[in-house]
């Protein structure tokens, strides 16, 4: 079932396939054959898909492909009809994303999910708030705000998250890229296996897109791998090192940046082009 790149217009690819399936041990994260239905639509269709440490993965394909109902699936987020999931080359079973958050795999979902209202450092928190050390914590419940606000603000600095002031700020009075940065830095500041981001920059202008691309190159230096799903050509082949992609349900195969050009990766999404399959 593996899928080769002997295209005869690339031939420096030689044997070396990105998409040749391997042992799940030798990967952070592998999908095998997941399906998943809603009623007649077919949303998964026996995928697999692997994710190698300390690599950006890009995952595109025209709307409604399956990119979401993919990174759901191995997220917790939905339970595929059959298939599995390898975390370190063992079996997981997530029935929910804070399944998937207790394993160390954090997702920013292509619904953003930060609290308007509340501001950058308890939204950093959000759902793994710390209490104060000692009687105050323990009987008096409160929680520990500043060390809170102190560790948002190192994680912010840390991650080049320069434009924001002030944590005490709520996260409404943000831009969108800045509520965005919000949203991938609290993912990278938590994350101990790796990091889903579902089109981090769809709604965001030039220079927030920017920020955001910095932010996953910044969690790549750091060792992290990264899914990243998006229609974003440009984006895509300049932060990815191997790029999935997702058709009708299905794969239509795996390139590199290398390999392809992003007409060619367009021409495989849309069906124009098919890669030979080995
Ligand atoms: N909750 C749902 N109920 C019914 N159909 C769904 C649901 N979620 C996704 N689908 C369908 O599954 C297919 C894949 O959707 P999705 O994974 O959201 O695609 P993408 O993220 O690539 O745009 C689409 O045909 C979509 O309409
Ligand atoms: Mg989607």
């Amino acid at each position: 079932m593996s899928t080769s790149i002997s295209d005869p217009d690339h031939p420096e690819l030689g044997d070396s396939d990105p998409g040749a399936l391997v042992d799940p041990s030798q990967t952070v994260l592998s999908g095998r054959n997941l399906i998943k239905t809603y009623g007649r639509v077919i949303g998964l269709d026996g995928v697999n898909i692997d994710l190698f440490p300390g690599e950006v993965l890009a995952v595109i394909g025209d709307n409604g492909a399956g990119k979401s109902t993919l990174i759901k699936a191995l997220t917790g987020a939905l339970t595929p009809d059959s298939g599995q999931v390898f975390l370190d080359g063992r079996e997981v079973h997530f029935r929910s994303p804070q399944d998937a958050r207790a394993a160390g795999i954090e997702t920013v979902y292509q619904t953003l999910a930060v609290a308007p209202a509340l501001d950058i450092s308890a939204n950093m928190f959000l759902g793994r708030e710390r209490r104060r050390p000692g009687v105050l914590g323990s009987v008096f419940r409160m929680l520990d705000k500043k060390g809170m606000k102190a560790d948002a603000g190192r994680s912010m600095a840390n991650l080049g998250i320069a434009t924001v002031q002030n944590m005490d700020q709520a996260v409404e009075t943000l831009s969108g890229g800045q509520r965005q940065a919000v949203a991938v830095a609290r993912a990278a500041t938590f994350a101990s296996k790796f990091v889903v981001l579902d089109e981090p920059t769809a709604a965001l202008g030039v220079k927030e897109t920017r920020q955001v691309l910095n932010l996953i190159s910044q969690i790549k230096e750091r060792g992290l791998p990264v899914i990243l799903i998006s229609h974003n050509m440009p984006n895509v082949f300049e932060v990815a090192d191997r790029i999935h992609i997702a058709r009708l349900g299905g794969s239509a195969g795996v390139i590199t940046p290398q390999s392809h050009t992003p007409t060619e990766a367009v021409a495989i999404m849309t069906g124009a082009t098919t890669l030979q399959r080995g």
